[in-house]
Parts: C-alpha cells; sequence; structure tokens
C-alpha cells in the first residue's frame, strides 16, 4: 500500500524539497503551505492551510485516515522586528504552536499508521540569535517539544525526531546570501564550504520516517556540514 505524507511549509525552500522527496520516494505525499507558490511539484497534492488557524487544522487532521510520516517544515523569521513583542507572539505562533497543532490533528492518524514526525529545528535551536529572539525561542522549543512529544507517543508507535539543517539556500536565507559580509563568515565556519540545499534535508529525513530508523526517536540530527562541530 502506498505510503502517506504530510509536509508543511511545501510550497518554498526546505518544505518543498522535502515534498518532492518524499513523493520521488514514492510517498503520497499533501503538501500543506499558506499558498501555491511557483510551478507544481509532482507528486504533491497542495493543501491551503495556515498552521495558525487551530480549527481549520484540528478539522483537517480529522479527515485524515492513515499517516506514515508528517514532517514540520512551515515557519518564518523576522530579522530586526523579532523585539516588537506582538511579532515575537506571531513568529513563535507559526513555528512553534503551528507544530503542535500539525502534531496533535496528525496523532490519530499518525498512531493508526505507526508512524513519524520530523521536526524541523535549526542551529539556532542550540545558540541564540541576536537579532532573531523569537526565532531562536521557538526553534529552541522545537527541541524540548520534539523529545517531549517522542518521550509521550512511544507507546502509540509514534516516533518524533527533528533535522537541524545548518546554513540552507533558500528564501528565507537569500538575504544573507547576497550580503557577502553575512555570508563569508558562514561559509568560512562550514567545513564542507558551502551552502546546503533542501534536497541535502530529504535522505536523513526518508532515513528518520523509515523502518531503518525504528528504534530512534526524540533524536535532533544536524544537517549542517560540519557546522555545529567546529
Ligand atoms: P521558506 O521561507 O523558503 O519556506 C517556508 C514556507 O513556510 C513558505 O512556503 C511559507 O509560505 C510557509 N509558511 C509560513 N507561515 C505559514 C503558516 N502560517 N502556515 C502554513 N505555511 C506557512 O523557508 P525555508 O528556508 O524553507 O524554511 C523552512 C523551515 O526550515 C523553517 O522552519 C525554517 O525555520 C527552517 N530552517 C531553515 C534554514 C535555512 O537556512 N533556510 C536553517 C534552519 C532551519
Amino acid at each position: 500500500m502506498q505510503r502517506t505524507a504530510i509536509v508543511t511549509g511545501a510550497a518554498s525552500g526546505i518544505g518543498r524539497g522535502l515534498a518532492e522527496g518524499f513523493a520521488e520516494a514514492g510517498y503520497r505525499v499533501l503538501g500543506i503551505d499558506l499558498q501555491a507558490v511557483g510551478e507544481p511539484v509532482a507528486g504533491v497534492e497542495p493543501v491551503m492551510l495556515d498552521v495558525t488557524d487551530a480549527d481549520a487544522v484540528a478539522r483537517f487532521g480529522e479527515g485524515l485516515e492513515s499517516l506514515d510520516a508528517v514532517v514540520n517544515a512551515a515557519g518564518v523569521i523576522r530579522r530586526m522586528e523579532e523585539f516588537d513583542p506582538e511579532v515575537f507572539q506571531r513568529v513563535v505562533d507559526i513555528n512553534l504552536n503551528g507544530v503542535m497543532r500539525v502534531c496533535a490533528a496528525c496523532r490519530p492518524a499518525l498512531a493508526r499508521g505507526g508512524g513519524a514526525i520530523v521536526n524541523i529545528a535549526s542551529m539556532l535551536s542550540f545558540f541564540g540569535g541576536p537579532l532573531v529572539p523569537a526565532y531562536s525561542a521557538s526553534k529552541g522549543g522545537i527541541v524540548t517539544l520534539t523529545k517531549s512529544l517522542a518521550a509521550a507517543w512511544a507507546g502509540e508507535g509514534i516516533r518524533v525526531n527533528a533535522l537541524a539543517p545548518g546554513w540552507i539556500a533558500t528564501p528565507l536565507t537569500q538575504a544573507l546570501q547576497d550580503d557577502p559580509a553575512r555570508s563569508r563568515p558562514i561559509l568560512e565556519r562550514t567545513p564542507m564550504g558551502r551552502w546546503g540545499t533542501p534536497g541535502d534535508l530529504v535522505g536523513p529525513a526518508l532515513f528518520l520516517t523509515s523502518p531503518a530508523a525504528a528504534f530512534v526517536t526524540g533524536v535532533v540530527l544536524p544537517v549542517d556540514g560540519g557546522y555545529s562541530s567546529v
């Protein structure tokens, strides 16, 4: 039987790359995002959904039968603006509460399918970001949310892990990529000496949701070209 995966943030960047990767691996993919952007990805069924809309997310979950994988990649960053408490609240509501909403809504279908969750953390899960306090707080929260759900839902056969990408070339990091003064230190510190691509996340996500990772839960796997090792 064909496996089913949900990927949030599927219209752009990492989520788009992961949706494509799961489709190529043979999954039926439901790609959640605020809107469809760019060319449709073959094999990905777009679902217009705002992860901050609690009722809509819950309704979406009620319509699901059985799930093999849920990948939470929807996220935003608001550089320099996140010291405004309203912006802070909004960023956390998307990046952290949104993940919890999707996980909670998908839990019954994941339990029926013996499925696994992969949350997208960040290097800023491990250290602070002086320009992005809300982003960093939300990504720090992703780590302990991942571990907490892993422990809580293991008895239901649901595994919960996270990937912590290093610096990945997507629209979210476009400003950094375009500014040599900011991209140079990133590349100098990255032992592999390049920006990551959304495709770099596909293999690790497929592994964490596969039977090969049957005894792996609660881990946060850096996918960063060595950035966090030095
Ligand atoms: P992106 O900006 O290219 O894509 C994010 C997607 O999330 C967009 O399609 C956007 O429409 C969607 N989204 C935003 N708010 C939403 C909402 N309320 N409901 C549904 N969808 C919503 O960003 P990118 O780079 O692909 O980031 C994806 C994830 O990876 C984010 O969680 C980000 O924090 C994380 N990440 C990115 C890194 C990078 O270097 N690009 C590094 C580490 C983590």
